[in-house]
């Protein structure tokens, strides 16, 4: 193509475009990257790229330490975030593409208020059924039937508290969590936890075994949240195990790490399940679990608070014997 050509088609487009050096030294900008900045700033060829953005140092980094294409989230300024997609340039350095994000990011942002609203707002009608309910039951006594429709009641509308639950995780994770740290005992907390779940379990002759020392090393961690990952895991194993089976709970260390399996004799998960159990709403569907109530929040859940502690979470599965779901956490926190 002409250079005179393909100045002007460059001058054309509406996507900022900026060449620099393999430093990231600007060697020249598009008239649509030039509108990025401030309009009484100096001449930007030949400056640095984070003389142009402040906010760009980690990308700037990234660039001299790299010699792939890569894309990352940057500020253009207070307001507005954009990806930009950068690019090996042969004998030059790189062009950095610039995708203004911030609309979609504000449409996500409303999404996630919306959605914290509307599900805030469903816990106190739900918490007025389930005590009216118990009202109702306590100022008996009711012939079977209205016993037997009560419980109904009762029991839809727990599935739904633990429902809304859920989603208002989904909000806080997608809000940027935030811990609350504390010295947490894991062996202890396991305990409480299964002491919990335990009648769910009874009601189908499903049996807890916990292996662990009798002293574990405390770690730094959110207790509550942390118990939520290991309910979400029992509550798993005992709604996708049959009756009259065993879960056995394993507790170890590790060099730096803690470690806690759940390990059932289950369904299984069949291979090409496995990379997607974490993901947001995602549940297996099969004539087995077609009768099982979920939301495919719980694992997307349990990953991300572990996540956030540093940790891990892996699972591994075989259909028809049985799947083993474990958590490792560091020993000491380092991003406290
Ligand atoms: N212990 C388990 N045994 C068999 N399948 C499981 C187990 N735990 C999770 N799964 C599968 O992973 C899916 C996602 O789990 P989860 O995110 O907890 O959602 P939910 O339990 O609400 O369906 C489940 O729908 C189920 O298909
Ligand atoms: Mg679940």
């Amino acid at each position: 193509m002409e250079p005179a050509l393909s100045e002007a088609l460059l001058n054309s487009i509406l996507l900022p475009i900026i060449a620099t050096d393999k430093q990231g030294r600007t060697l020249g900008l598009n008239d649509a990257a030039r509108r990025l900045l401030p309009p009484d700033s100096a001449e930007p060829v030949g400056k640095r790229l984070d003389k142009l953005f402040p906010e760009w140092k980690a990308l700037l980094t990234e660039m001299r330490g790299s010699h792939e294409a890569f894309r990352r989230e940057v500020q253009l300024d207070s307001s507005r975030v954009a990806e930009a997609s950068v690019t090996p340039v042969r004998d030059y350095g790189w062009a950095v593409t610039i995708y203004d994000i911030s609309p979609f990011k504000d449409i996500e942002q409303a999404k996630n208020n919306l959605l914290g609203e509307v599900t805030h707002d469903l816990k106190s009608p739900l918490a007025a059924i389930l005590s009216f309910a118990d009202l109702v039951r306590a100022s008996g006594p009711l012939n079977p039937k209205q016993e037997q429709f009560l419980g109904r009641i009762t029991s839809a509308a727990t599935r739904m508290t633990e429902q809304v639950h859920q989603l208002l995780d989904v909000v806080w994770i997608e809000a940027g969590m935030k811990l609350t740290l504390v010295e947490v005992n894991l062996l202890q907390l396991v305990k409480s936890t299964l002491e919990i779940i335990e009648p769910r379990a009874a009601a189908r002759h499903i049996r807890f075994v916990l292996e662990a020392p009798a002293t574990v090393p405390t770690i730094t961690a959110d207790n509550n949240r942390l118990g939520q990952v290991i309910a979400n895991l029992v509550n798993n194993a005992v709604k996708y195990s049959p009756e009259n089976t065993t879960i056995t709970l394993k507790i170890w260390t590790e060099q730096n790490e803690i470690a806690l399996s759940v390990h059932d004799q289950g369904l299984g998960i069949a291979a090409e399940h496995l990379d997607n159990l974490f993901q947001r709403f995602y549940r297996v569907k099969s004539h087995q679990t077609r009768q099982i109530e979920g939301t495919g929040l719980g694992l997307y859940i349990a990953r991300s608070i572990v996540e956030q502690h540093d940790g891990r979470i892996t699972v591994e599965s075989e259909p028809g014997v049985g799947s083993t779901f474990t958590i490792y956490l560091p020993l000491s926190l380092q991003t406290a």
